[in-house]
């Protein structure tokens, strides 16, 4: 396949940005969107040009670093899935792609299309966590019931790799769907409802001092994830929000 490649191009976070065209060719339908930026980054270092920078890690759709924005859409074109998973089948021969970063004020680019989400961790940093008594008695999780239905849900929640995507689908760039899934998983487990109360206001005081906006249901970011996180976690996140509100 022969492709033309748009491609955003930043030399730092503070220096101005602009799209940059590149031709690519010999690109195997079987190649991934990432080895075919490889195939593109061997040859501008071959010519002594900068290669494209992006974020990458397990290419294998769980770590959720990749983060691209392709042709609008937050990991391209196919659904259910991390741009390390989208395959070069999914386009055709003479297209031509147009690749950004997330983007969002809570997102700043630092080079090319590598974005800071520091703003996430300190979400969880909040109170994405529980407090465990290890003083030698502590309680076997396995002993707790817990209702399968419950458990599935939590289990669901949990699987929110924290890549970002529901933040650049949503035009009003809110990451309710990511902290509603990370509020969710503890809420739903006996061992997160000690600290329920004071998680959910944390981890919200915190998403909106990062700057990211507010849900307005369009439901942008549920179609947009990857691992099908649904709206509903937010609508939980919503009720234990107002709970801890009114306490
Ligand atoms: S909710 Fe989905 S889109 Fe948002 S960070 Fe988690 S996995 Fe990514
Ligand atoms: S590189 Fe890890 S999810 Fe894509």
């Amino acid at each position: 396949m022969k492709l033309t490649l748009k491609i955003w191009r930043q030399k730092n976070a503070k220096a101005k940005g602009s799209m940059q065209t590149y031709n690519i060719s010999d690109v195997s339908p079987d190649m991934s969107f990432l080895e075919m930026l490889d195939v593109l980054n061997d040859s501008l270092i071959e010519k002594g040009e900068e290669p494209v920078e992006f974020d990458h890690d397990c290419r294998e759709g769980i770590c959720g670093t990749c983060s691209l924005q392709i042709n609008g859409e937050p990991h391209g074109p196919d659904r259910g899935i991390t741009t390390c998973q989208l395959h070069m089948r999914k386009f055709k021969d003479g297209d031509t792609i147009v690749i950004e970063p997330f983007r969002a004020a809570a997102f700043p680019v630092i080079k090319d299309l590598v974005v800071d989400r520091n703003s996430f961790d300190r979400i969880q940093q909040a109170g994405g966590y529980i407090s465990v008594n290890t003083s030698g008695n502590t309680q076997d999780a396995n002993s707790l019931p817990i209702p399968k239905e419950d458990a599935d849900m939590a289990f669901y929640a949990a699987t929110c790799i924290g890549c970002g995507a529901c933040v650049a689908a949503c035009k009003n760039a809110s990451a309710m769907l990511f902290t509603s899934a990370k509020v969710s998983q503890m809420a739903l487990l006996p061992q997160g409802k000690i600290e329920a109360s004071e998680r959910v206001l944390a981890m919200v005081d915190q998403m909106d001092k990062e700057g990211f906006g507010n849900c307005t249901n369009t439901g942008a970011c549920e179609i947009e994830c990857p691992k099908g996180i649904s709206l509903e976690n937010i609508a939980r996140m919503n009720r234990e929000y107002l709970k801890a509100s009114v306490k």
